[in-house]
């Protein structure tokens, strides 16, 4: 499936967050439907909508060749040639809980390099390893996530938050997620 992210400008109280806190993948290229931006507005001003792509772009997912629509992350590439997306870690699921670029929990080999699946754009000839090459250190460890349920105009709203361990500084982090 492809998205895009629709701004509603009503709602936006240009706080910024989305232009300079997110890390938008689509700032070269135009959007990929990832949904980290509508995630992080404090507003829900920005709302994802199902976007067909004109034209096709082919990537080698594990050495199959694999024709997907143009603009879309390696993730849904990846939903594109059969494979299922777990937010638990759920052998042989593909393991993405947070598909914002959180976590990297969902970090394969994309042009001989490790990118997280979830926001990384898909393009033409592109290789795909989903296992990670044998010498590579994770940069993160999700401990967990935290949950909490409130009704807001009879609308059940869900936050989260992954908490994250910085292998290199040891410092942990939560990742706030908001689901409605
Ligand atoms: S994060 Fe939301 S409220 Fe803030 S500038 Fe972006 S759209 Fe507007
Ligand atoms: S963060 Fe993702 S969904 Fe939002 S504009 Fe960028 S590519 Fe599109
Ligand atoms: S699932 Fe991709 S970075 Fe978290």
């Amino acid at each position: 499936m492809s998205y895009i992210a629709e701004y509603k400008l009503k709602k936006c109280l240009d706080c910024g967050t989305c232009r300079e806190i997110v890390a938008c993948s689509g700032k070269e290229n135009g959007c990929i439907g990832c949904g980290a931006c509508a995630l992080a507005c404090p507003n829900q001003a920005i709302d994802m909508i199902e976007e067909p792509r004109d034209r096709e772009v082919t990537i080698e997912i594990d050495g199959q060749s694999i024709r997907v629509p143009e603009r879309i992350s390696v993730k849904e590439a990846l939903i594109e040639a059969g494979w299922a997306i777990s937010e638990a870690p759920n052998k042989p699921d593909f393991f993405a809980p947070c598909q914002v670029g959180g976590c990297w929990s969902c970090a394969i080999e994309i042009d001989n390099q490790v990118r997280p699946a979830c926001i990384t754009p898909v393009r033409e000839g592109m290789k795909i390893k989903t296992e990670l090459p044998k010498e590579y250190i994770p940069k993160r460890i999700v401990q967990g996530f935290v949950g909490q349920k409130e009704s807001v105009n009879l609308t059940l709203k869900f936050r989260f938050a992954f908490l994250i361990t910085d292998l290199n500084s040891g410092a942990v982090s939560p990742i706030p997620l908001t689901l409605r």
